[in-house]
């Protein structure tokens, strides 16, 4: 199964994606933990777009574009994948349509813009594993550590509020679009289904909506 995740920053995307690809047994991909853990690597690549990132803008098309070619050949994405922000520009969409790469399932997760601002405040992160967590809504078992390995979780740079609206600004004007990209394809292509999940909710409902969505 090749899935796509869309929604705004903070919609909680990679918190339902980790329950998605352990269902699934395919990979998380998500483009901004591959950027962020360049970043922490030292790579030359972490140099050129962490000051991009930290200000909340998008990364070009062709590196995000490379980045996913390269990790979509490995060996464990022969079963499919899960999409985490990415595709996120028109570019990025049509980038995989001239690829042949065919997506069996789209899920849109929406989110008001003032609930997102709440949620990316609380948030944290463990930064090697991509594991998310939120202080109230989704605390680890232990305050500031991984429940797998005890590590320290960061907050993000881009977190801040001032940030976190550019991002949801960017959001509105390259990504949105790909909502309507991807009804139109889901028309005209059988194989392709597009689903709308509210994601107001809590992170259990969201998950049960998700997955009567995948079963259906
Ligand atoms: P990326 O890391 O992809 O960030 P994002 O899409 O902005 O999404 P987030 O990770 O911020 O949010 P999320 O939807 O995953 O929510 P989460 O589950 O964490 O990208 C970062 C940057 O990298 C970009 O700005 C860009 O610069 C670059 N980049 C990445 N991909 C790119 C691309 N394709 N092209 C170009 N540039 C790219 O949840 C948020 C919080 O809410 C958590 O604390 C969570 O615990 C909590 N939460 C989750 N669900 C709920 C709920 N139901 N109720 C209450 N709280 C909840």
């Amino acid at each position: 199964m090749r899935i796509i995740l869309l929604g705004p920053p903070g919609a909680g995307k990679g918190t339902q994606a980790q329950f998605i690809a352990k269902a699934h047994q395919i990979p998380q991909i998500s483009t901004g933990d591959m950027l962020r853990n360049a970043i922490s690597a030292g790579a030359a690549l972490g140099k050129q777009v962490q000051e991009i990132m930290d200000s909340g803008g998008l990364v070009s098309d062709a590196i995000v574009i490379d980045l996913v070619k390269d990790r979509i050949a490995e060996p464990d994405c022969v079963n499919g994948f899960l999409f985490d922000g990415f595709p996120r520009t028109l570019a990025q969409a049509h980038a995989l349509e001239r690829a042949n790469i065919d997506i069996d399932h789209v899920i849109e997760v929406s989110v008001q813009d003032d609930a997102i601002v709440g949620r990316m405040s609380g948030r944290r992160v463990h930064l090697a594993s991509g594991r998310v967590y939120h202080v109230i809504h989704n605390p680890p078992k232990t305050e500031g550590k991984d429940d797998s390995t005890g590590e320290t979780l960061i907050q993000r740079e881009d977190d801040r509020e001032e940030i976190v609206r550019k991002r949801l600004a960017v959001y509105q004007e390259q990504t949105s679009p790909l909502i309507a990209f991807y009804q139109r394809l889901s028309e005209e292509k059988p194989s392709l289904r597009y689903s709308r999940i509210d994601g107001n909710g809590s992170v259990e409902s969201i998950k049960s909506a998700i997955r009567e969505a995948l079963e259906r």
